[in-house]
Parts: C-alpha cells; sequence; structure tokens
C-alpha cells in the first residue's frame, strides 16, 4: 500500500478548508491502493499556520513553504495560495520532484502558465489544475453522452457564471481587490471554470470577442470607461464574450460579481445536432435534457437526477445529494489514482495552460475591441 504524504501550501484560507475536506474523504473513496495523510499546513506566519492545521486536522504546521517542499518525507504539494504566488511554488515543488495539485487559474498570466507547463513537461511527477467543476457527476455523464453519440455534434454552447459578493460590497479576501495585489478578475477567477468546461465538453475554443467592465468605486451606477479601466489597478469585474470553437460549435459566456441574488450560479445550456442538455449548479444533483430522438408528442425537456448507475456518483441510492466537498475530493481522487497509476492528472498544466491563453484573448479583446484569435496570443 502507498502512503501518500500531503503538504498544503496556503492552507488556512477558503480552498485549505475545500481541499481539507476533500483530502480526508479522498482516501476513503479512491480505492486506489493509497493511504493518504494530511501531513503538513503551510500558511503566511506560524500562528495561522497552527491553528488552521488544528481546526482542520493536519498533522504538522508550517511556515516556511520552502522548507517543507525540501523535505523527502513530503510526496504531494498541494497550493491553494493566490494565483500570483503559484507558479513559484509549483516550479519549486517539481523541481523538488514532488507531485503538484494547484488551484485556478493556474495563474494569473500566460507567461508564468508557460513556465510552469515547462516544468511540469520536464518533470515525471504528476501535476493537475483545480478545475473542479468539470468532474461533478453531472458533468461526467454529459461528457459520456457527448463521447458516445447520445448529443451529436455541438452546436452552441451558453454559459454564465454569476455571484452577488459584488453587489453585496464584499470580496472573500483583500488579493481579490486589486491587479497589484495578485487578483484575476471574474473572467480569469470565476470565468476560467466555464472556459475550462467549455473546452472540456465542447472542444478548443479558437477566438473570442469580449466586453467587460470594472465597477466605478466613485459610482454606484456605472461601469468605468474602457480608458480609466486600463489605465488604473481595476480587475474586471463582468465579462461577456463570444467565442468561436474549433469544430465549427459556437458559444458565449457571461461573468459577474454584481448579480444580486445569483449564489455561485455556474449555469449552461449546450445545444447538440442530437439534443439539448442544460445544468445549473445550484442543482448540482440534476440535468435537464432532451433529444431530437423522442417522440414528437414527448418533445421537451426532462430532468435527470443523478443516482447509483451514473459514474462519479458515489452512493449506492439515487437523490442523496452531492455538493461541493464531493466535487473537491472527485478531483483529488482523480488525483491520487493518476499517481497510484502513473498516469497524467488532469486537467494538466498544459489544459490549463490553454485556458489562461482563453483568458488573456478574453482581455486583448475588450482592451482592442477585435475578435482575438487564442493561437496568436502571446505571452
Ligand atoms: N476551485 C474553486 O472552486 C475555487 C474557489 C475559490 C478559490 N479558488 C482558488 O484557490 C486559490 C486560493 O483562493 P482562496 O479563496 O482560498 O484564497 P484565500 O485568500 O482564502 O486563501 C489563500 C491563503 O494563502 C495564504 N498564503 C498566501 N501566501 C502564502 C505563502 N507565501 N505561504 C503560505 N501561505 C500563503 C494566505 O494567508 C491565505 O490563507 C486561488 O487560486 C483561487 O482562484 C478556487
Amino acid at each position: 500500500m502507498n502512503e501518500i504524504r500531503v503538504a498544503i501550501i496556503g492552507g488556512g484560507g477558503f480552498m485549505g478548508y475545500a481541499h481539507s475536506l476533500g483530502w480526508a474523504l479522498a482516501p476513503i473513496t479512491a480505492d486506489a491502493g493509497a493511504v493518504v495523510r494530511k501531513a503538513v499546513l503551510v500558511e503566511a506566519d506560524e500562528e495561522r499556520a497552527k491553528s488552521a492545521a488544528q481546526r482542520l486536522n493536519w498533522e504538522e504546521w508550517s511556515d516556511d513553504w520552502r522548507a517543507v517542499i525540501a523535505r523527502d518525507d513530503i510526496d504531494v504539494v498541494d497550493i491553494v495560495t493566490p494565483p500570483g504566488s503559484h507558479a513559484e511554488i509549483a516550479v519549486a515543488a517539481l523541481q523538488a520532484g514532488k507531485h503538484v495539485f494547484v488551484e485556478k487559474p493556474i495563474s494569473n498570466t500566460l507567461q508564468d502558465a508557460e513556465i510552469m507547463q515547462a516544468a511540469a513537461e520536464k518533470s515525471s511527477s504528476v501535476s493537475q489544475v483545480g478545475f473542479n467543476y468539470r468532474h461533478a457527476a453531472a458533468i461526467t455523464l454529459i461528457k459520456n453522452m457527448l463521447d458516445d453519440g447520445t448529443l451529436g455534434h455541438p452546436l452552441q454552447f451558453r454559459a454564465h457564471y454569476t455571484q452577488d459578493v459584488g453587489a453585496l460590497g464584499r470580496v472573500l479576501s483583500g488579493w481579490r481587490a486589486k491587479k497589484s495585489a495578485g487578483g484575476s478578475g471574474v473572467t480569469g477567477d470565476i470565468g476560467s471554470h466555464i472556459i475550462d468546461l467549455a473546452s472540456y465538453l465542447v472542444g478548443d475554443i479558437e477566438s473570442v470577442n469580449a466586453i467587460v467592465g470594472a465597477k466605478n468605486p466613485k459610482s454606484n451606477t456605472a461601469w468605468l470607461s474602457d480608458e480609466e479601466r486600463k489605465a488604473g489597478d481595476h480587475l474586471d469585474d463582468a465579462a461577456l464574450w463570444m467565442t468561436k470553437f474549433e469544430n465549427g460549435a459556437i458559444g458565449s459566456f457571461a461573468a459577474t460579481v454584481y448579480a444580486s441574488g445569483r449564489k455561485n450560479r455556474l449555469f449552461f445550456e449546450l445545444e447538440c445536432t442530437g439534443g439539448t442538455v442544460e445544468f445549473d449548479w445550484n442543482h448540482t444533483d440534476e440535468i435537464k435534457l432532451s433529444l431530437v430522438s423522442d417522440d414528437p408528442d414527448k418533445q421537451g425537456f426532462r430532468t435527470i437526477t443523478l443516482n447509483e448507475n451514473h459514474q462519479d456518483y458515489w452512493y449506492p441510492l439515487g437523490g442523496m445529494g452531492t455538493g461541493y466537498a464531493d466535487d473537491a475530493s472527485l478531483q483529488l481522487q482523480k488525483f491520487v489514482r493518476a499517481i497510484v497509476e502513473g498516469r497524467p492528472g488532469t486537467p494538466g498544466f498544459a489544459e490549463a495552460t490553454r485556458t489562461q491563453r482563453v483568458i488573456e484573448a478574453v482581455m486583448q479583446s475588450a482592451d482592442n475591441h477585435q475578435w482575438v484569435a487564442v493561437d496568436e496570443v502571446t505571452a
């Protein structure tokens, strides 16, 4: 039996909590011949590290990620710090021979992402990025219906990722507020999830045409002009973009934190030649499905409730409810399996770098008011 000893870097924050739950469940559900130990929690200072480690049930704590990465008895480095610090920690961990799990977005810049991808390609370790939503059982069901031909060829994808934290005047943590503090903006922060889902389900995005809005701090009614946004230390608080996919499908995306009443609503509809499918993270346990092959007098949407017949559904009985902790754990379960079986993690650093390239294309298009080809974006 393999023992996998994990060090989590930045474990005292939001994702530290989610991943601590995830790691607690992953060994139970991984069924992969591995015992996972929550070995060390690292935080920016000793007191925060100690209290988080005790609260979240980690064996040890530290305020020095470099010293922890240098230890021979650590196998996995799980990076849940703000995105601006991902590259430095991930590259050091890969060079030290550790398996690396890093939260999304892979970084805040394409340049950092490419450095991380190159380090992963040089290493024989497993690396994976925390695009957790693609692992949900409902998404696996949709992916399977695309792969087995039930849905046919994708035609149009429309996704919204909407939250109300901006509308309520609160940000989850200081670094998210400004570009200079390491924030990703909504396109990189929540938009990256719907780009990842689109790439996973529909295919690679070829080009984008975008507009973004940054909230005017002096007015409760307006977005800044593009010139004001670009000149200051502002991030995109709302973004809309159209896409063409390489396989001919088309898409539209919306992300905002100024959506009063929307509590982490990740929603999409995907129309294909064989039918349409709809998913809403606020109803994680179901999808809506309409098939062109349905009898004419029965056309319309049916609701499929996830159950024991579905891949990635953990319970022996349908409708038990799955949520954020299940999802955090599902992605870590798959990461553990990849380590034990010597396979690449998914999504790996190359796929997440492609997502970063799309994010950069969205921002360039918003700045230049033109279609931007994703492959032509340079770091
Ligand atoms: N997949 C998801 O659903 C999801 C949700 C939220 C956040 N995230 C991602 O997770 C990452 C962290 O976000 P968060 O919301 O947990 O942020 P957070 O601010 O709540 O937590 C980050 C933690 O990192 C610590 N930290 C910063 N620098 C450090 C260093 N050098 N050494 C040790 N600790 C350090 C901070 O003290 C803080 O506790 C980001 O990349 C974010 O985009 C993913």
